[in-house]
């Protein structure tokens, strides 16, 4: 089989997992490595970036884990600074960070608010900051965001922060992407809908109980237009192809993968 990115370097923010099991972050870090990359994870939860790498080992993939908090710039310039310096020039930065704040809009305090843009939508601004000089000295560097269908529609859970960082990747998508396009540099985001991972089961569990979830689950395979949800490996699918050279004429999309939930009538 081809390998897209043999020789190539990707780092992965927040590619680590919420838990057992496939993340979007974990399933699409692996596939970056199997197919050829070298790959450093970057997460705020050491385990979960280290757990990322242990598992690109086992298949012989190369990975470097590093813990950060991906919304603090100094730790940005340290992790961009380490890839660099072991794994040589980044040619995809994957912006997977993201974090939920639940409850009535008009109960969540500013600090909620505050922390959920921090997070989702600095963290994205900040790795890219620190990437564009040498993609520009380069001459090319893809950039994959993760957006959400929470920007595009009313799913029915309240986490406004959560919607508004999410709509704010696309723009900040679509902005960097024309701000750069000059320089040889492609930015995209997926807009995944519902996703079984752990990150999906957990959100589920602290809004409506451990009993619920399963049933949730099951109702919402059977709600999606194409009669499941979409697993890490479907966005992951969609993530390499953005930042591969078959997309190489596309740059500033954010690309629903969501099984036709965006245009269905309901979720
Ligand atoms: N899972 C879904 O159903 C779903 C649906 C639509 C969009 N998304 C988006 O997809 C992305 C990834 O989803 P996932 O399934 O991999 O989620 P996940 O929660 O399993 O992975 C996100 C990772 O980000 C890490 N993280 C959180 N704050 C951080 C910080 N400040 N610095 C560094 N790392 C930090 C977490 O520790 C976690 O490992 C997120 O941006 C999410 O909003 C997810």
């Amino acid at each position: 089989m081809r390998r897209r990115f043999e020789g190539k370097v990707v780092l992965a923010v927040g590619a680590g997992a919420d838990g057992e099991g496939w993340s979007i972050g974990r399933a699409t870090a692996v596939s970056f490595a199997r197919e050829g990359a070298a790959v450093m994870v970057v997460d705020v939860r050491a385990e979960a970036a280290e757990e990322a790498r242990r598992l690109i080992a086992a298949e012989d993939g190369v990975c470097i884990a590093h813990a950060a908090d991906a919304s603090d710039p100094d730790a940005v310039s340290r992790f961009v600074e380490r890839c660099q310096g072991e794994l040589g020039p980044i040619n995809v930065l994957y912006n997977n960070v993201g974090i939920m704040a639940f409850g009535p809009s008009a109960e969540l305090a500013g600090e909620d608010w505050d922390h959920v843009m921090a997070v989702n939508a600095r963290s994205p601004f900040l790795a890219c900051k620190a990437v564009l000089p040498a993609m520009m000295a380069a001459g090319s560097g893809a950039i994959v965001n993760v957006s959400s269908i929470a920007a595009t529609r009313w799913t029915g859970a309240r986490y406004l922060p959560y919607s508004a960082s999410k709509a704010a990747i696309i723009g900040f998508t679509r902005a960097l992407a024309l701000e750069y396009a000059a320089h040889g540099i492609r930015v995209n985001c997926v807009v995944p809908g519902y996703v079984d991972s752990p990150m999906m089961r957990s959100g589920l569990e602290r809004r409506l109980g451990r009993d619920a979830v399963e049933q949730e689950v099951a109702r919402r395979h059977a709600a999606c237009p194409l009669g499941r949800l979409a697993s890490g490996w479907d966005i992951a699918n969609a993530v390499l192809f953005l930042a591969s050279d078959e997309a190489s004429y596309i740059t500033g999309v954010a690309l629903p993968v969501d099984g036709g939930a965006s245009f269905a009538a309901a979720l």
